[in-house]
């Protein structure tokens, strides 16, 4: 500390490696509108992030190359199609630099769980890789590259909890009040998004069913600003948990299991399969992670809170 290489100022050295930390979400509200003709639906999502946590670093290297640690690293594609990777080669081809970066992924964030976590590595490598090459890209432009590579990329840079419209990710901040405890059950293997999707256009047409614009839920949003965990649990929501209860049937038993464990609310997150429960305070989170792992419903159980900050340099 102290010292400049050649006398120059500190700011101005050149970064060696930058480590970025970015959280899972859970979809609180997940409202889902017809089938666009891009093939996308309409939405309106209330993502929150949660402090379940991927960390990424980028480093310099002569090509771009990606290598992912921690439990589930084998099921995620360390090729060009990771996401961090094509993030960072978008990012490269936008500020007109060659994409020579390593980026060291260690996830916690369960894997095709419906927790975005391939987005939050997106997100990540375009902190990092910004940062890594001096870019200075406002945060605006850092979301529009992201949300060129997925709809849940955005959210994963803001954080905290919004509103996201349009495929998800034309998003507005939602006052929370104080913060909420979570247990999630995390399953053995993923579900793909565009299967869930599919199944819930599916499920919609077999029943004939009419859908129209979908609309913010205000008591959603006052329990948030309220802090109010007992209202938040009854207002959750999630269009995409009959599909994903369609495609994989033991997740009814353990929303059951988790109700009957005195959770304040229950759902798929996201595409799922993960589950996530909502406790009235750590405590109980405590006790109801330890029932649900006792009850034998999950591959694994997770506890975080939200709300918590998007991608952040550490
Ligand atoms: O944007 P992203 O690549 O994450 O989306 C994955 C898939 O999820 C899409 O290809 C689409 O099938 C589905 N999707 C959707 N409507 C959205 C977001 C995602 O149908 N708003």
């Amino acid at each position: 500390p102290g010292s400049s290489p050649a006398g120059g100022p500190l700011r101005s050295r050149s970064v060696t490696a930058v480590s970025v930390r970015v959280p899972a979400k859970v979809n609180l509200q997940l409202s889902v509108g017809p089938l666009r003709d891009d093939g996308y639906h309409d939405l309106v999502s209330v993502f929150h992030a949660v402090s379940l946590f991927d960390e990424l670093s980028a480093e310099p290297n002569e090509e771009l190359a990606v290598r992912v640690e921690g439990a589930s690293a084998e099921e995620v594609p360390a090729d060009g199609d990771n996401l961090a990777a094509r993030a960072a080669r978008l990012l490269a081809e936008r500020i007109g630099v060659h994409p020579g970066v390593l980026l060291r992924i260690r996830k916690a964030i369960p894997v095709a769980g419906g927790m975005a976590g391939g987005s939050a590595d997106a997100a990540a490598a375009l902190v990092a890789c910004d940062r890594l090459w001096n870019a200075g890209l406002e945060p605006g432009e850092l979301a529009e590259l992201g949300a060129a590579i997925g709809s849940d990329v955005p959210f994963a840079l803001l954080g905290a909890t919004a509103v996201g419209l349009g495929r998800g990710e034309r998003l507005s901040p939602v006052p929370v009040k104080g913060r909420f405890h979570w247990v999630f059950a995390l399953a053995e293997g993923g579900l793909s998004t565009p299967a869930v999707y599919a199944e819930c256009d599916r499920l919609r047409a077999a029943h004939g069913e009419w859908i129209g614009a979908p609309q913010v839920s205000e008591r959603l949003t006052t329990a948030l600003a309220n802090g109010d965990a007992k209202e938040l649990g009854s207002a959750l929501a999630n269009d995409l948990q009959p599909a994903a209860i369609m495609l994989r049937p033991s997740l009814r038993r353990t929303l059951t299991a988790s109700r009957d464990l005195g959770a304040l609310g229950a759902l798929v997150s996201g595409s799922g399969p993960t589950c996530a429960f909502l406790a009235e305070s750590d405590a109980h989170a405590l006790d109801l992670a330890a029932a649900l792992s006792d009850a034998g419903v999950a591959r694994s159980i997770a506890r975080a809170y939200g709300p918590v900050p998007g991608a952040t340099v550490l």
